[in-house]
């Protein structure tokens, strides 16, 4: 139902038309506006612009309702056209129709507003954050190294929908790599798969793994100086200047120093643990723990030859809560989307490090998990963030985390 000036619905429910002012970005890929007083989450719009939406879910809670833009009938000076013809189709990228600049500040507020939300940080404190391009970005386009492809019923692979099941049929898919592209995916015959994982390694050739089986290919990745043999299946940064890039921000902010204790929690083939071994020297000694075992299979292999390096194959949790280690001097924190969680902190604050690097992915977990680590004491005390997921909303973050006293001094 479309409504006119001045008629109000008393519930906005699937399927509505309405136009609405576009107020603030929200988590997610989404900007916020109002329609009689209810909040509305709307899609494919800018901060600033006027739209037409239509409502597609409607939860029954009735605290906001979800939209999608069917017209813009005022425009945001930082609209363009979106280089994708499957913008606003398939659920990928949700920033096509914004200039990469503004995309980049979007993602400024959405972290600075989720610390200062969740994070309980001081609102005015990351007004100067930008959110950093990494090497080899171009213009957004052409950086994902790894893509997951949905297979339909009849064998043909294409990309999500958004928050949907279906599987939206598309030729190339702009923002992935060459290597990706030149596999033809999309062009191939997949009867009896439900999914198929295309990776393009920067040191071996591409491959494509039906249904994301383990043990199918090997990939060779070059990062901090060394080569890394892993399964094609293992966690990998995607964005190809991404694993170099937050490997420097990391030891630039730990500063590590030979014989140091460091702990690489969340380690995958061991990124962080071989990257950092050699800062802290043989008189050091770096755990690294990671509970996929096809990863932990491939950092045995990557780092066997360094003897600081010692991986254990168990997830962060249970391997913290056998209390095997004390203390440590520094710690490299880099969960996967849904953070480390309060348990994980709690044990990680106990061992009284110098300093937690924390590599995130979400802004609403590790605000989240800032908040805890603040409530015993410890303060944000510095913040990068970085583009290595253009067009989409995600956004990577490094921050460091100190103890207000000297370690030893908290309660
Ligand atoms: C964001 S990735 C980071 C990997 C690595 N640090 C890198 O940059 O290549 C998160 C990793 O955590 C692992 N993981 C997820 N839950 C875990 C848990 N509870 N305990 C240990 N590892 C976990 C995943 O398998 C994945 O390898």
């Amino acid at each position: 139902m479309k409504f006119q000036p001045g008629e109000q619905p008393a519930r906005l429910k699937r399927g509505d038309v309405i136009d609405l002012e576009v107020t603030a970005v929200a988590h997610g890929g989404l900007c916020v506006g109002r329609f009689s007083g209810q909040v509305v989450f709307v899609r494919h719009t800018i901060p600033g612009e006027r739209v037409r939406a239509r409502v597609g879910d409607a939860p029954s809670h009735g605290r906001f309702v979800r939209a999608d833009t069917e017209a813009v009938l005022r425009s945001s000076p930082d609209r363009v056209s979106p280089p994708c013809p499957y913008a606003g189709v398939c659920g990928g990228c949700d920033w096509q129709h914004v200039s990469l600049a503004a995309q980049r500040q979007l993602k400024a507020s959405v972290v600075r507003e989720q610390l200062a939300r969740v994070g309980q940080e001081d609102p005015t404190r990351w007004l100067d954050l930008v959110v950093e391009p990494v090497p080899g970005d171009d213009e957004g386009l052409g950086w994902r190294t790894r893509m997951r492809y949905a297979v339909d019923a009849r064998g043909r692979a294409g990309l999500r929908g958004y928050r949907a099941n279906d599987v939206v049929p598309i030729d190339t898919c702009l923002i992935a790599a060459p290597g990706v592209r030149d596999l033809q995916i999309t062009r191939r015959d997949w009867v009896g798969r439900k999914e198929v994982t295309a990776v393009a390694p920067s040191a071996s050739t591409a491959v494509a793994i039906p249904d994301a089986r383990p043990g199918v290919a090997k990939v060779r990745e070059v990062a901090a100086d060394r080569v890394w043999r892993m399964d094609a299946t293992a966690f990998w940064q995607v964005h190809p200047g991404a694993a170099d890039t937050l490997v420097g921000a990391v030891r630039e902010v730990l500063n590590p120093r030979g014989g140091d204790h460091l702990l690489d929690l969340y380690s995958g083939v061991g990124l962080f643990a071989g990257a950092l071994a050699d800062d802290v020297g043989e008189m050091g000694q770096v755990d690294a723990v990671e509970s996929d075992a096809v990863a932990v299979r491939s950092a045995r292999r990557n780092l066997h030859d360094v003897p600081q390096v010692r991986i254990h194959g168990e997830s962060v949790d249970r391997w913290l809560g056998r209390g095997g280690v004390q203390h440590c001097d520094l710690i490299v924190l880099d969960p996967p989307r849904s953070g480390a969680g309060k348990r994980v902190m709690a044990s990680i604050l106990q061992l009284r490090p110098r300093a937690i690097a924390y590599v995130a992915c979400d802004p609403a977990s590790l605000a989240r998990d800032i908040a805890t680590a603040k409530r015993v004491g410890w303060r944000l005390s510095s913040l990068r963030a970085f583009d290595v997921f253009p067009m989409t909303h995600h956004v990577e973050c490094v921050a460091l985390l100190e103890p207000q006293a000297p370690a030893g001094h908290l309660t």
